[in-house]
């Protein structure tokens, strides 16, 4: 299978963890993408959806599927998104599409966090991918030399903009022994919104699409 077929197979495997009535949180990217296309299938079985990005928010759309704003829904049965890697406790790098600021805000209000990646994503050590950091503008530099004191190689993602308005620094060279650890290091330099780490709130489930059928980690 290639890696978007495997994608395709884990997006429509998911759906068994949509909660009917309620509310799900919707990733970015091309996992969460094939996501929505299955999505679209079910979507009168639920009441709505929460997107972590406009490019997500859109799609839901055009398949009619309603999308809220977070500050106006109380609870996310489910939240569903892809990463860039995973471990084997589940924690993740997450960003590889610039979304990992909204990525990390409907993770932490849903009450349960489903993973969705090809098997290629599973790592020993997180680090090989390069750790996505959403950086307010004018902290751009000062920040990239604290995250150089930390031993990483930021680059500038330049002509990418979030959807706050920020830039990504890809910091390149970490092997990643304590993520909860580097999680909150990474938080505290001033100027950082917030780093691609999901370490103190992992996923609580991980599927992976592989050859041989989906596999689930928890
Ligand atoms: C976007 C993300 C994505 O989940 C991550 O980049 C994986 O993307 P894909 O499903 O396309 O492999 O964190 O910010």
């Amino acid at each position: 299978m290639t890696p978007d077929e495997k994608k395709q197979q884990v997006a429509r495997a998911a759906l068994e963890y949509v909660v009917p009535g309620t509310i799900i949180g919707i990733g970015t990217g091309s996992t969460a993408n094939y996501f929505v296309d299955a999505l679209a299938h079910i979507k009168n079985k639920i009441e709505g959806t929460v997107a972590s990005s406009n490019a997500t928010a859109e799609r839901l759309k055009s398949y009619g599927i309603p999308v809220f704003e977070l500050n106006s829904v109380d609870e996310i049965s489910v939240y569903i998104d892809g990463a860039d890697e995973s471990n084997r406790y589940l924690h993740l790098i997450k960003g590889g599409g610039g979304a990992l600021t909204r990525e990390k805000i409907v993770a932490a209000v849903s009450n349960r966090f489903v993973c969705i990646a090809d098997d290629s994503k599973l790592v020993d050590v997180l680090g090989k991918f390069p750790l996505p950091v959403e950086v307010i503008p004018m902290a751009r530099s000062y920040v990239a030399r604290q995250l150089v004191k930390l031993g990483g190689k930021p680059v500038w993602r330049e002509g990418v903009t979030t959807d706050n308005g920020n830039v990504i620094l890809d910091v390149h060279h970490l092997e990643i022994a304590e993520p909860v650890k580097l999680e909150s290091e990474i938080n505290q330099i001033v100027g950082v919104v917030t780093n691609g780490l999901f370490a103190k709130r992992p996923a609580d489930i991980l599927l992976l699409g592989s050859d041989t059928g989906v596999k689930v980690l928890d």
